[in-house]
């Protein structure tokens, strides 16, 4: 953590490594807590006192009430989705209008965008992506596309601009054959949440972090999702909309790369994956459904069974290099603590090939394993490294040797206070 300097926390896999509780562990440490990329597809959990949160466009970095946080340009937005986390966490107590500034130059989410995701998916059959549903996919497209509606819209003619967006979304509509619907409710909720948006801080938030930066102040880029989930760096076409990766940083804050300190991979003590598309590690027996229900591997936003399976050193490798991670998180470990043995997939295999690096499609690459015994260890009421029992040491070591790149900090528990700094 160095003054003056962005640091960026990321997601390393498939994303819901547990980036919420850490950035809530880190934000006293920062001045800045800001939102990079992605929108509502995020659902960070953040668990304290007892009670549990889980952010989808705020940054994990709100409950420490003297910090600043930011929702960038890099990010899309849905006024409607936004107002309930927002007065979720007003009714608990938290004064956030203050504190909570949004980059005008950030995309909206339409209710028709959240439509046409359906419909997309739909219209691909077998072959879809498994979206959370929230219009992420078809509002980046329209931000490429050059027809999307910025935050910064909303501050005038805003009607105009948004009829003429809904019309053309629903000729896309008709033309799809999507027909049926009525976003009557949703769109009055959604105007709503348009008028609450306007008591935020709307604001050139490049401007403003470039100019923290300048005074000494520092930042923590808070990402989601995760580099296989980057569009692209991922497991194309079945990923998310935006980048994810280190580099997303820059664009996602309009920082330079010469602003960047720190970069924090976060990832599990093992796999999962949300959704569709290739995953090498994937366990479709009992060990599989004894790290789901251990690990509550269910997602935040949609509720779906999670795919899990061991940890995957080919994924890790590829993005610490696409990030330039300089130090390592590892989540979940207390999720191990009952096995015998644990895999670590060190390569994949197919049609007698073998390969440590990442290749252009995954799909049909077997994982190849090395075993490692497990510490059959309750560690969830560990404080310290010292605690850790051998095989766990073990295991830290190995993933360190292989990766060149420290574990600094070992989470083993969901509360606040199981975060064991190496
Ligand atoms: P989208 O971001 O809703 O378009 O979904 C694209 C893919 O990314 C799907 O496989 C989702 O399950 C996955 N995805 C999106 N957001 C997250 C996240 O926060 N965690 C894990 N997977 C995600």
């Amino acid at each position: 953590m160095t003054k003056g300097k962005v640091d960026a926390l990321l997601g390393i896999v498939f994303g819901d490594e547990g980036k919420g509780k850490v950035v809530d562990v880190f934000t006293p440490r920062y001045d800045i807590v800001a939102r990079f990329a992605g929108g509502p597809n995020a659902g960070h959990t953040i668990i304290f006192d007892g009670k549990k949160y889980v952010l989808r466009s705020i940054p994990s970095g709100i409950f420490d009430t003297g910090k600043i946080n930011i929702i960038g340009n890099g990010c899309v937005i849905a006024p409607d989705l936004f107002m309930a986390e927002a007065k979720e966490l007003e009714a608990a107590g938290y004064d956030i209008k203050s504190r909570l500034h949004i980059s005008k130059r950030a995309h909206l989410i339409l209710p028709t965008h959240r439509l046409l995701d359906r419909a997309y998916e739909a219209a691909k059959g077998k072959n879809k992506v498994g979206t959370t549903g929230k219009g992420i996919g078809p509002t980046y497209s329209e931000k490429a596309a050059r027809t999307s509606l910025r935050v910064g819209d909303i501050l005038e003619r805003f009607e105009e601009k948004y009829l003429a967006l809904k019309a053309r979304h629903e000729q896309i509509l008709r033309d799809l054959n999507f027909t049926g619907y009525d976003i009557t409710e949703e769109e009055q909720l959604w105007m709503k949440g348009v008028e609450y948006m306007r008591q935020f801080k709307l604001s050139d938030t490049e401007t403003e972090i470039n100019k923290a930066l300048r005074e000494g102040k520092n930042v923590l880029a808070e990402g989601a999702q995760g580099t296989m989930l980057d569009i692209d760096h991922g497991t194309y076409p079945y990923v998310s909309s935006s980048n994810t990766v280190s580099g997303g940083v820059c664009t996602g804050l309009g920082v330079a790369p010469n602003t960047i300190g720190e970069i924090y991979g976060i990832f599990k003590a093992y796999s999962t994956r949300v959704g569709s598309g290739p995953f090498p590690v994937e366990l479709f027996d009992a060990t599989g459904d004894k790290i789901r229900e251990i690990g509550h591997e269910y997602g935040a936003v949609t509720g779906r069974n999670r795919r899990c399976g061991w940890l995957d050193l080919v994924a890790l490798k590829y993005a610490i290099m696409i990030n330039g991670v300089t130090q390592l998180i590892m989540m979940k470990s207390d999720v191990l603590d009952t096995f015998d043995t644990i895999r670590v997939c060190i390569a994949y295999t197919k049609d007698g090939q073998t390969t440590t690096d990442m290749p252009y499609d995954t799909e049909g690459w077997q994982a190849v394993y090395k075993d490692l015994p497990g510490w059959n260890t309750d560690l969830t009421a560990m404080t310290s490294a010292d605690q850790f029992p051998a095989e766990l040491k073990a295991y830290i070591s190995f993933i360190e040797a292989e990766t060149h790149v420290p574990i600094t900090i070992v989470s083993v528990g969901p509360d606040r206070a199981q975060t064991i700094e190496l």
